[in-house]
C-alpha cells in the first residue's frame, strides 16, 4: 500500500516535470518567440540613393527616432541605381520577415513608365506601411553662376545651349523629373550628368563641376542660406514657410515646372501584420517627435495628414500617382530601358 503511494506521487511529479517542459519549450518555439518579441533584431531601412542625399538624410532622421520607439535599431543601407529601381527590386525580392522596409518616393510611381523592363511591381509585389512627408524642390545653380535670377538664368540658356549641364540621381529620380519639365517648360537644351543620389550631385554643384541641379529642399536649405549655392526658384505652387523670401518658379512665368516629392514606406509582400502595425506606429510617433518636427519644418518638409499615413493612405496615393505619371513620360518619349 505504502509502495503504491510513493510510486504514485513519483509519476505525478514526472507528470508535472514533463508538463513543466512541454509548456516551456511551447512558449519558446522559434514561432512564438518571434511573434511574441518583434522586432528582436536590428531592422533595415533601405534608401535608394547615396548617403547624404534627401532620401537618406529624411530615413536617418526617421530611423534614429523610430530606434528608441521599437527597442532595436534601424539600420540604414544605401542601396543604389537604375533611378532607385535596384533598391526597389532587392526589397520586393527580400524575405518578408519584418526585417526589410524601404522608403522612396515619386520614382515608385514613374518607374513602370520609365522602365519597360521593371522586375517587380510596386502596386502588386509590396506591403504599404505609410506616406511620410511631401517635400518642395529647387532649382539651384552653382555659386559662380553668371545668372543673378531665373530671367537671367533663361537667358543664360538660351546663349548657352547644351554647354550648360544639369546633374541629376537617374531616370526615376525626382531630380531628373524635375530637370525633365524645366527642360519642357523652358525648352533649354541642357546636357545631363547623371549621379547615383543627389548627395554626390550636390557635391559637384559645389566644386563647380557642373552648372545646374534641381533638389529637395532637405538637402538644399543650408547651403541656400549660407549662399553657396544661387536659388532660381521653388518648384511649388505657393512660396514656402521655412524660405518664404524664395520666389516660386511659377510666379517668375515658369508654368509646368511644378513638382513635390512624396515619401512612403514600403514592406516585401507577406510581411506580418504586427510588423506593418508597429512599424507604422513607430514612424507616426517619430513624425510627432519634437526635435524631428523641428528639423523637418527647418528644411521646408510638411508632415503628411494622418488619413495618408495608414497602408491604405499610401497605396491609393501610388495607383493615383503611377496613373497620373504614365502618360506624361510616354509623351516625352522618355525610357530608361
Ligand atoms: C536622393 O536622395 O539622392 C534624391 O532623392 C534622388 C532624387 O533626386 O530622386
Amino acid at each position: 500500500m505504502k509502495t503504491n503511494l510513493i510510486r504514485h506521487l513519483a509519476n505525478g511529479r514526472s507528470r508535472l516535470r514533463a508538463s513543466a517542459v512541454l509548456l516551456v519549450a511551447a512558449f519558446c518555439s522559434p514561432a512564438v518567440l518571434a511573434q511574441a518579441a518583434y522586432p528582436n533584431k536590428p531592422i533595415t531601412l533601405v534608401v535608394p540613393f547615396s548617403a547624404g542625399g534627401p532620401t537618406d538624410l529624411v530615413a536617418r532622421t526617421l530611423g534614429a527616432a523610430m530606434s528608441r520607439t521599437l527597442n532595436q535599431p534601424v539600420l540604414i543601407e544605401n542601396k543604389t541605381g537604375a533611378g532607385g529601381t535596384i533598391a526597389a527590386n532587392y526589397t520586393a525580392k527580400s524575405k518578408p520577415d519584418g526585417y526589410t522596409f524601404l522608403i522612396h518616393h515619386n520614382g515608385m510611381a514613374t518607374a513602370p513608365a520609365l522602365y519597360r523592363k521593371l522586375s517587380y511591381n510596386p502596386l502588386t509585389d509590396f506591403d504599404y506601411v505609410s506616406q511620410v512627408i511631401d517635400v518642395p524642390m529647387t532649382l539651384i545653380g552653382r555659386k559662380d553662376l553668371p545668372a543673378k535670377d531665373f530671367n537671367e538664368l533663361r537667358a543664360y540658356l538660351k546663349a548657352n545651349g547644351d554647354k550648360v549641364t544639369l546633374a541629376h540621381a537617374g531616370l526615376g529620380a525626382v531630380s531628373h523629373l524635375c530637370g525633365m519639365l524645366f527642360r519642357q517648360a523652358t525648352g533649354a537644351n541642357l546636357t545631363t550628368v547623371p549621379y547615383q543620389g543627389t548627395g554626390p550631385a550636390m557635391n559637384a554643384l559645389l566644386g563647380g563641376q557642373v552648372d545646374l541641379l534641381c533638389d529637395q529642399t532637405t538637402s538644399t536649405t543650408q547651403y541656400i542660406k549660407a549662399g553657396s549655392v544661387k536659388l532660381y526658384g521653388v518648384t511649388t505652387t505657393a512660396r514656402i514657410k521655412s524660405m518664404p523670401d524664395a520666389p516660386t518658379l511659377s510666379e517668375q512665368g515658369l508654368k509646368g515646372s511644378e513638382i513635390v516629392v512624396w515619401h512612403g514606406i514600403y514592406a516585401p509582400k507577406g510581411t506580418p501584420k504586427e510588423a506593418i502595425d508597429k512599424f507604422g506606429a513607430a514612424l507616426r510617433s517619430a513624425l510627432v517627435d519634437p526635435a524631428v518636427a523641428k528639423r523637418l519644418d527647418e528644411l521646408g518638409a510638411v508632415v503628411v495628414t494622418e488619413s495618408k499615413q495608414t497602408p491604405v493612405g499610401l497605396q491609393t496615393w501610388l495607383a493615383q500617382e503611377t496613373t497620373r505619371y504614365a502618360p506624361v513620360i510616354k509623351a516625352a518619349g522618355q525610357f530608361a530601358d
